[in-house]
């Protein structure tokens, strides 16, 4: 059977429109795809020349991206000066949006409203409500839509839960997670979308999806959780004072349906994690401490507690899983590609109702935050 080709209008022409693009234009046979492929047949900007200079781009890729435009998978790309022009496009199946987080509500309804199936980039949008807006939206148009956290499709993903799941670390018993990244805020302009309020700026939105990728997949999917919501114990944030928007954020979550397990989730903007200190996953037997820069690692490592031999595990061991000829976004296309050919409106590893309890915690440390001040 030939593999099920998805054409894909991008939206916007900014950093991660490109990394998007460029991924899901190298050869699905090396990350060992063969079911699904990929056409951009699309690309919207607010104006039509930098539509152009995005597409003349996507023609002249180095290896492994330039396998795609070979293939003809750019063929026929139309480019517009409005975002419009994409949802409107007769040839284009689904929709991805990589504009600022206060863009995304406004694009997803409009991309759901004209029937186009929606991968929208994290944060999925400003608040639950709107959240839940496009979820209605896609089922009254028996579309997709899923938000773009590629890192619960990347093979790392599945490793991690594959130990932990196993229970030969015992019983898990706390997470910590921790996604900072310095972005020398003060050396950046007042319209940066980091820095900028009404484009969202702020740590918590940018790199808060991080943080709870691994607490869902650990914590919230562990099979003893049996799908049971976590409550919030505490929230803080610390204001950057140039624009108000928040330099750091944490928060405590109690998972009841594992005893009470409690997982600390961190962002900032102001500082670089390192090493092995994305997260730690504790557990009664063991840690499983995944590699920072918790978006796209390749990294864990598991070492016993003292005293404690888990099987054969008697020392700390590596396990590396990198991502395989693309830089980690193509997974999560082939995700949508899948679901589409499928028939099916939500994904089962990315579902509507894990995208609701983590907006529901932007959602409550953000307004915890604003109660304070
Ligand atoms: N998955 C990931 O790892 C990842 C990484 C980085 C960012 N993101 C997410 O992707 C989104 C975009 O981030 P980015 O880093 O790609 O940002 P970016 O480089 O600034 O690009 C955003 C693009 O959105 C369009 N846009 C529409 N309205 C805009 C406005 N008012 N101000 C500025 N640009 C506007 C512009 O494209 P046109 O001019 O072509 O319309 C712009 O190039 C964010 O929500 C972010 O959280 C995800």
């Amino acid at each position: 059977m030939s593999p099920k080709e998805l054409r894909w209008g991008i939206l916007a022409t900014g950093k991660i429109s490109t990394n998007f693009s460029k991924d899901i234009l190298t050869d699905p046979s090396t990350r060992g795809v063969s079911d699904v492929s990929h056409r951009i047949a699309a690309v919207g900007s607010r104006n039509v020349e930098s539509a152009q200079a995005f597409v003349d781009k996507l023609h002249k890729l180095d290896a492994p991206f330039d396998w795609g435009a070979k293939q003809g998978k750019l063929d026929g790309c139309k480019v517009y000066g409005s975002y419009d022009g994409v949802y409107n496009d007769p040839n284009v199946d689904a929709i991805y949006i990589g504009t600022p987080h206060v863009a995304h509500f406004d694009n997803a309804k409009s991309a759901l409203s004209a029937g186009k199936h929606v991968l929208c980039e994290k944060p999925f949008v400003m608040k639950l409500e709107e959240l839940d807006e496009l979820i209605a939206l896609a089922k009254k148009h028996n579309v997709f839509l899923m938000e773009a956290v590629w890192t619960r499709f990347q093979p790392i993903a599945y490793a991690v839960q594959e130990v932990l799941f196993s229970g030969k670390l015992g019983k898990v018993k706390r997470v910590e997670a921790d996604f900072s990244i310095d972005f020398k805020p003060d050396g950046l302009p007042d319209s940066h979308r980091m820095i900028d309020p009404t484009l969202g700026g702020g740590s918590l939105l940018d790199l808060g999806p991080y943080p709870s990728v691994w607490a869902m997949l650990t914590l919230f999917q562990h099979p003893d959780n049996h799908r049971t919501p976590p409550n919030i114990l505490f929230t803080h944030q610390t204001p950057y004072a140039r624009s108000g928007v928040d330099l750091n954020s944490r928060w405590l979550l109690e998972f009841p349906g594992l005893g009470g397990v409690q997982a600390l989730l961190t962002t900032d903007m102001g500082v670089t994690g390192g090493g092995e200190r994305g997260a730690v996953i504790v557990c009664e037997e063991g840690d499983i401490a995944i590699e920072w820069g918790l978006s796209n690692p390749s990294r864990f490592w598991i070492t016993p507690h003292t005293g404690k031999r888990m099987g054969l595990i008697t020392s700390k061991t590596e396990h590396h899983h990198p991502v395989q000829g693309n830089s980690g976004m193509a997974y999560e296309a082939d995700e949508v590609a899948r679901c589409v050919r499928d028939g099916k409106t939500e994904s089962e590893r990315m579902r509507w109702e894990e995208s609701r309890i983590v907006q529901g915690w932007f959602d409550r440390v953000r307004g915890d935050a604003a109660g304070k001040k």
